[in-house]
């Protein structure tokens, strides 16, 4: 068995946790809103025809914020066609999926959905084929109380009230070949700049996304980022960053994701930071990891000319879970810059969530490390000083065996430590816990098993589930756990001697 020396002493502070780091994101797509979130005529449809089943899933996951509509559809979208009354909304041709969008749900519902949900709305504007002033209208319906146009159409569509929408995305990876509109990183800088300026003398209480390079593979990373903020630097409050990772056979590459993951927003941050200084800024930019998670359908199964196909329905495997686990702690460890971040999607699009049309929703793998470090993450990001055996991989290069971070929130008196053991043995982990006055174990929560690949369905729902472990209490502030092999460990200790 490996031994590794874990250190979390409570001084060693990275940042506190912005809640919005466990944001998720619901694209108009495939079957996210259509059967998803949204199915009128669905038993546990409420008035609204928003599923109450969904509804209470997404309720137990504890998520701050939702981007909505798009992705890649939000840049050929017309967000009029979305409000107003149904019957007048136009059917129109979406040439992101190639699916045919109706428009029963537009941003009025979202509004309304994310109130029911618990959760707040972040919007993305078009900057494909929508125009700067499109976008200032759409804020000025949102946000402006009345009295214009724009609000009283908002009034007059059943919401007198504000939507008081404070984060905006300014389009959505401009720089893909794929994307409806792209363009180069001069030419999107300039646009974003000037609806950034529009946007926030409607509202200048907004808080503004512009997009990064969106992914690290792409040629132009990571000079798009440099150019497009040395447009929009004063004028956005983020920059966006978007990864996703998939198995491409070699599980040791699978599982050191996180190493890659890590170094991607080191870059981001140093390219922003070139800017801070070239542009002589006092302003540090955040990053929002906006869009984030496992995808493996990325070659688009055509359904020409459906409404709502069943497109990129991934089915998250034990392992799929493991590798999740590890980007959570990542974003954690990086808690100081990343201020924002999305998991990508939310329900049945690549998603913690899926549903059947007319028939049960239920939780996928992911589900679990998503909500357990939702629930637990929050607080203070404190360092995690290991001392650990390493492993090569292919891609990424040496990664530690294990992969932590450490929560502490003070108020609660609670800290959580996340562990990922990407070894094929079992590791004894020795924990100091020495900064601490008191620490008395809660639970050892685990997600492991033989068949890496066993997955959640709908015949059995539960085949992928945390399980929870004995923990032996001593009141030890050193102390030996023992973290299975290929594992994703969640280990909570109350640090006044409250175990409850
Ligand atoms: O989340 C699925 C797609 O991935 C989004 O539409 C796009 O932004 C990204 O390429």
């Amino acid at each position: 068995m490996k031994h590794v020396k874990c250190m979390v002493d409570k001084e060693y502070l990275i940042a506190e946790i912005d809640d919005k780091l466990f944001g998720s994101f619901i694209e108009q797509m495939g079957r996210a809103v259509y059967t998803g979130i949204y199915e009128p005529g669905h038993p546990l449809a409420d008035e609204q025809g928003f599923r109450k089943d969904v509804l209470e899933l997404v309720k137990q996951l504890y998520i701050p914020i939702v981007r909505y509509p798009g992705g890649n559809f939000v840049s050929g979208y017309n967000w009029t066609d979305g409000i107003g009354p149904k019957e007048n909304r136009p059917t129109r041709l979406d040439l992101a999926w190639l699916s045919v969008e109706r428009n029963e749900f537009g941003i009025d519902e979202f509004v309304d959905w994310c109130k029911k949900a618990g959760t707040e709305v972040m919007a993305a504007v078009n900057l494909g084929t929508g125009t700067p002033q499109e976008a200032g209208y759409m804020l000025e319906y949102c946000n402006h109380t009345s009295g214009t146009y724009w609000s009283d159409l908002r009034r007059k569509n059943g919401h007198p009230d504000p939507h008081n929408i404070k984060i905006w995305c300014l389009g959505n990876e401009m720089d893909g070949p794929w994307q409806i509109g792209a363009m180069n990183a001069e030419d999107y800088g300039k646009k974003a700049r000037e609806t950034a300026k529009i946007m926030k003398w409607v509202d200048p209480s907004v808080e503004l996304v512009t997009c990064g390079s969106s992914s690290p593979l792409m040629p132009t990373y990571p000079e798009w980022d440099r150019v497009v903020l040395e447009h929009t630097y004063e004028h956005v409050d983020y920059l966006s960053l978007h990864r996703y990772y998939e198995n491409e056979g070699n599980v040791e590459d699978f599982l050191a994701s996180f190493v890659d993951m890590n170094d991607f927003i080191k870059t981001v941050a140093s390219t922003a930071d070139y800017v801070k200084a070239k542009t002589r800024s006092k302003k540090t930019l955040k990053l929002s990891f906006d869009e984030w998670n496992i995808w493996y359908q990325k070659k688009q199964t055509r359904f020409p000319w459906e409404v709502a196909p069943p497109i990129l329905e991934d089915n998250y495997s034990l392992l799929d879970a493991l590798v999740f686990g590890g980007m959570l702690c990542t974003l954690l460890n990086n808690a100081d810059r990343v201020k924002m971040a999305c998991l990508a999607q939310l329900v049945n699009v690549i998603a913690p969530i899926f549903t059947q049309m007319g028939g049960k929703a239920i939780k996928q793998a992911i589900y679990y490390p998503f909500q357990q470090v939702s629930l637990y993450g929050r607080g203070k990001a404190i360092q995690t000083q290991i001392a650990c055996p390493k492993f090569e991989s292919n891609l990424y290069g040496e990664a530690p065996v294990i992969q932590s971070a450490a929560t502490y929130n003070e108020e609660a008196c609670s800290l959580t430590l996340f562990v990922l053991n990407c070894d094929k043995e079992d590791v004894e982990l020795t924990l100091d816990l020495r900064s601490f006055q008191e620490v008395r174990g809660i639970e050892h929560m685990i997600m492991d098993g033989q068949d890496l690949e066993a997955k959640n369905s709908f015949d059995e729902p539960d085949k992928v589930v945390p399980r929870i472990a004995s923990m032996i209490e001593h009141g030890d502030k050193v102390r030996n756990v023992v973290i299975p092999k290929l594992s994703w460990n969640v280990l909570r200790f109350s640090t006044n001697g409250d175990n409850r």
